[in-house]
């Protein structure tokens, strides 16, 4: 929306200067002032444009506008016209948001693959996993809303000498297969506790388990066999619990997948590039930064970064991609820095577009079960923890099932603590912070957005008419400007958010609209006022709505309609 002011303000400089196409997004807003006067400064002026004696008082039926060159810029005053803004606010926000969206329409357009949470099987999905899920899942929503195409990885973890030490540990039948079955992740888990003791207090054992790895590794057709059936059940759990995340893979993806057959061929392309340096004791060796990194070991098995190579190669084949993120915490920056520097080595197309979308570490996080976390845990403690914070409060009533409100509440408030921290800051997990429904947390979005679908069902007004009938007039409270002038951030907010990567700059705004919403509910009554009124303010409260409904969305919230 703040765009429309842009391309007017375009549109008012090339009546004066036909001959000088400023693209609309050049124009900077540089401060707001109350009185409807916003300033906009202007730069790369085209230096023949400066020493022109600009006119005074250009007008439109948006605003009136007064140009000053400066230094380096030209300066432009704008009044604006206060009810033209409103009328094509609530135009735009009352129904599909950033249809037409002109600011969106200049940013090219990408295929996009982003590897997010990426667990890796038989151990705890742990609080990096958690962070990657939420970032990883807000990240692919943000994107689609600008308008890029997105392929959603889940790239999992089942390769390396753990996995042959698992499989021993499967194969010694320790625990029915029927309960691993019906629990793979926990099972998965205790088997692999175990059998790694064994491993290391019994060298047959280990010696065991490193056959099964090499079994795995050479395809035999038994173990794999095994093995992509523990894999299937584990992905049918972890679906489980996405799903309560509201999030969806459109691929799952294994590092088994870029075993030792489908390496040669990235190693004879490394090699005929010059890039591989035999070591003395015969592994292949990468020079980063003068720093020596083994891509083939002696043995002739592969690393984490070597399948990352290939997987980089797959995709770019697979998905047509010209844009990777990896959703990874900061402990792993040195691994994607030579990750991209090898891929730009070999000149894979799209590989100036790698990024490493970093996040940091949460510290404190346990649940009543004790420190090792799963998922499922720490999602089913904020909903209990949630089901007493209600019992003991009065207000709660919903005609929906209470166990669903706590669930996604509790969910609300897990997520909404994590998206609205700086992304690469370290950060301490406190419960009873998370779901407090004072401050800032997930509850108050989710709150504000019941409070405003309780309005529109009750208000009285029998139908709003659309925004073009609404009489704008009546929208002049310094209460409801405010909430009008932040509802026109929000294209912007989204696309600041998109440049950085960051959630945090989406929350703050979101947090900021519900104190807005809050103040303008005081102080504008719908009820039992003159229809003109009613309809305009419920209609502005609409607008509201739909815009913490799709922020939430993009978050990765599900919004409820009462609570
Ligand atoms: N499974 C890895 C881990 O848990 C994360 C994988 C991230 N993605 C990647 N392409 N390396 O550490």
């Amino acid at each position: 929306m703040a765009n429309r002011f842009r391309t007017e303000i375009s549109n008012i400089i090339k009546k004066i200067f036909p001959s000088w196409e400023i693209p609309a997004y050049n124009i900077k807003v540089i401060r707001e002032r109350n009185s409807g006067r916003i300033c906009f400064k202007l730069d790369e002026v085209p230096l023949n444009i400066k020493s022109i004696e600009v006119e005074n008082g250009l007008s439109s039926d948006f605003c009136k506008a007064k140009l000053t060159p400066e230094k380096n810029s030209l300066s432009c005053e704008v009044v604006v016209d206060k009810k033209w803004i409103v009328r094509h606010l609530l135009e735009e926000l009352e129904d599909k948001l950033f249809q037409d969206s002109r600011l969106f329409s200049v940013i090219e357009k990408q295929r996009v693959v982003i590897d997010y949470s990426s667990p890796n099987i038989a151990k705890p999905f742990h609080v990096g996993h958690l962070r990657s899920s939420i970032i990883g899942n807000f990240l692919k929503k943000l994107l689609e809303t600008v308008g890029h195409q997105t392929v959603g990885l889940n790239y999992l973890g089942d390769w390396g000498t753990q996995f042959g030490i698992l499989k021993h540990g499967l194969d010694q039948k320790w625990i029915p297969f029927d309960d691993i079955q019906s629990s793979p992740i926990r099972k998965l888990f205790e088997i692999y506790v175990k059998a790694n003791i064994q491993a290391k207090e019994d060298p047959v054992f280990m010696e065991k388990s490193l056959e099964k790895f090499r079994f795995l590794e050479n395809g035999d057709e038994n173990t794999v066999k095994d093995w992509s059936i523990i894999k299937d059940y584990t992905v049918a759990e972890l679906q489980r619990i996405y799903a309560r995340l509201n999030i969806k893979f459109d691929v799952y993806d294994w590092e088994s997948m870029y075993g030792r057959k489908r390496i040669q061929s990235i190693v004879d392309l490394l090699t005929s590039k010059g890039l591989l340096t035999p070591s003395p004791e015969g592994k292949l060796i990468y020079k980063f930064k003068e720093r020596p990194i083994t891509l083939v070991k002696s043995d002739g098995t592969t690393l984490y970064l070597t399948r990352d190579i290939a997987a980089a190669l797959d995709r770019r084949e697979r998905f047509q991609a010209d844009c990777f993120l990896y959703v990874v915490d900061n402990a792993q920056s040195d691994h994607f820095q030579a990750l991209f520097s090898i891929m730009k080595d070999v000149k894979m197309e799209g590989a100036t577009h790698m990024k490493h979308v970093k996040f940091g570490r949460i510290q404190g996080m346990s649940t009543r079960k004790g420190n090792v976390v799963f998922l499922d845990d720490v999602l089913d403690e904020a909903k209990e923890r949630m089901a007493q914070q209600r019992k003991r409060s009065v207000t709660t009533r919903t005609t929906l099932n209470e166990d669903y409100v706590n669930d996604v509440l509790g969910i609300s408030a897990v997520l909404v603590n994590d998206l609205k921290q700086r992304r690469q800051k370290d950060y301490v997990f406190n419960w009873e912070k998370i779901l407090a429904s004072q401050g800032d947390t997930g509850v108050k979005l989710q709150y504000t957005h019941s409070r405003l679908c309780s309005l529109e069902k009750k208000s009285g007004v029998a139908s709003i008419p659309p925004s073009s009938e609404i009489n704008v007039s009546c929208l002049i409270e310094e209460e409801a400007i405010n909430l009008v002038r932040h509802l026109l951030r929000f294209e912007e907010i989204i696309l600041r958010c998109h440049d950085e990567l960051e959630p945090c700059i989406l929350v703050a705004y979101l947090f900021q609209l519900c104190n807005f919403v809050s103040v303008a509910l005081r102080a504008l009554q719908v009820k039992s006022q003159p229809a003109n009124v009613a309809e305009a303010r419920l209609l502005l409260f609409i607008c509201a709505k739909n815009v913490l409904a799709e922020g939430m969305r993009i978050l990765g919230l599900t919004p409820l309609e009462e609570m």
